[in-house]
């Protein structure tokens, strides 16, 4: 039996990268449950895996091994339009370097996630306005990501990691282009939002770590033994 409170369960999960001869295990046998709310920060030195478990758990890779269920579906075994579905619905992606459309508005930025969702025009509209108000950009609706600010840009980039209402949200680094003053605003910015989903952030920056409601500790592929584990009898 599940928890109908859990929103993301890996059991056994490893990634290795295969290059010619040589193999990297960038993952090694995660296990995790994270609750369907709250922040938590993946934490670790470089190259330690933060990333590979982050696009695994949002379907941009697959594991080389092991079980992905994220809320309520199995990324194993989901279809190729199952899992375009699960992009578009089940998860927001928040990147370090914006990933906005420079030729496109605020406002448009933030409703392309919609009209992929086959939203009607007016609803996104209206429905990204409320979005970019909320993240205190309803004075700059009109303006291209070249005329924002990095902190601006980044806001951007959660109101429309927010379009399709996802229950998940996977910022990796989102703060590592920006000043710590700018990225202290993003993270609270992030912790309001995690407490209607669920938000994992991939940081070096301690000053998350006040803020979320628990820290994975990842070095060479593996969690620390005190993390959020799955239990065996789960
Ligand atoms: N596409 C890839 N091909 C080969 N090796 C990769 C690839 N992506 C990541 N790696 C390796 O996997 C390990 C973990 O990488 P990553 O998850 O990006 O770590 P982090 O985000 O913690 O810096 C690193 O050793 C990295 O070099
Ligand atoms: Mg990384």
């Amino acid at each position: 039996m599940s928890d109908r409170n859990e929103l993301i369960a890996l059991r056994s999960v490893s990634k290795v990268y295969r290059k010619g001869h040589e193999t990297v295990v960038a993952l090694d046998g995660i296990d995790l449950i994270l609750p369907a709310q709250g922040m938590y920060a993946v934490v670790g030195p470089s190259g330690s895996g933060k990333s590979s478990l982050l696009h695994i758990v949002g379907a941009m890779d697959h594991p080389t091994q092991g079980d992905v269920v994220v809320a309520g579906q199995s990324l194993n075994t989901l279809p190729a339009a199952g899992l375009t579905r699960f992009r578009r619905k089940t998860v927001g992606f928040v990147f370090q370097g914006f990933n906005l459309i420079p030729n496109l508005s605020a406002l448009e930025n933030v409703m392309l996630p919609m009209e992929f969702d086959g939203v009607a025009a007016a609803e996104r509209r209206q429905r990204a306005g409320a979005l970019l108000d909320r993240v205190g950009l309803a004075a700059r609706l009109a303006h291209r990501p070249g005329e924002l600010s990095g902190g601006e840009q980044q806001r951007v980039a959660i109101a429309r990691a927010l379009a399709n209402d996802p229950p998940l949200v996977l910022a990796d680094e989102p703060t590592g282009n920006l000043d710590s003053k700018t990225g202290g605003m993003i993270y609270e910015l992030l912790k309001a939002i995690s407490r209607e989903r669920t938000v994992v952030v991939v940081t070096h920056a301690e000053a998350l770590a006040a803020l979320a409601d628990g820290i994975l500790h990842l070095a060479d592929g593996r969690l620390a033994a005190n993390d959020l584990r799955r239990t065996s009898h789960v």
